[in-house]
């Protein structure tokens, strides 16, 4: 089992392996978890976003961790940072996916929380962004419950979005 990245009152974060790839599999191919996406994603997608997370912690200290509960093991998801190029800019965008079962206890804040303190206390970042689509009303709640504001709207990679954003220096007046 590798070592933790953090943990919070409830969860456990951990590097994602190729051992992952079928938890990841059942995840983002889940039509429900991936109704605000293009389309869920097929095995190959997903080997190559746990090779993908594995470079970013290698290069980077970045990356989406798995989630477990701490209560009982179980896999409750990922969250992490990664990096998106918005407008040409490089942005360090924070992600969340939750197993369906475990949605709307406040998990996703949790993890969103600690991912945010680790990026501005740990990893040094300036500022977080996060890309949601319109209607994924969860994910806005989640981003607006660690701080983060609408700072835009704007068509990313041919659908429209909303840029949330959180600068490191407006963070002492969020919960
Ligand atoms: C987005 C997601 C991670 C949220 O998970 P969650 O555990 O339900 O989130 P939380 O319980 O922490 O809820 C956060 C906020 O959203 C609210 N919320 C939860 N589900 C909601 C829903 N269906 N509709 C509206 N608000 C909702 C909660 O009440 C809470 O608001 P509050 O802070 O004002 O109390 C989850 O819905 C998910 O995995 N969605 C699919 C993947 C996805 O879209 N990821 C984001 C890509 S941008």
């Amino acid at each position: 089992m590798s070592p933790s990245v953090f943990e919070t009152t409830r969860l456990t974060a951990r590097p994602m392996s190729p051992g992952d790839t079928d938890t990841v599999h059942a995840l983002m191919s889940d039509p429900l978890v991936m109704r605000h996406y293009p389309r869920p994603w097929t095995r190959d997608e997903c080997i190559r976003w746990v090779e993908h997370n594995q470079r970013l912690y290698e290069e980077r200290g970045l990356g989406l961790w798995m989630l477990t509960l701490r209560a009982d093991g179980s896999v409750a998801g990922d969250c992490g940072l990664t990096i998106q190029r918005i407008e040409d800019e490089d942005e360090i965008e924070i992600g969340y996916h939750l197993v369906p079962k475990l949605w709307g206890r406040g998990l996703a804040s949790e993890a969103a929380r600690a991912t945010r303190d680790r990026a501005f206390a740990e990893l040094g970042l300036a500022r977080l962004v996060a890309i949601i689509a319109p209607t994924n009303e969860p994910s806005a709640n989640v981003a607006r419950a660690i701080g983060m504001r609408l700072e835009r709207e704007m068509e990313w990679r041919g659908r429209p979005q909303g840029i949330f954003a959180l600068d490191r220096g407006s963070i002492i007046a969020s919960p």
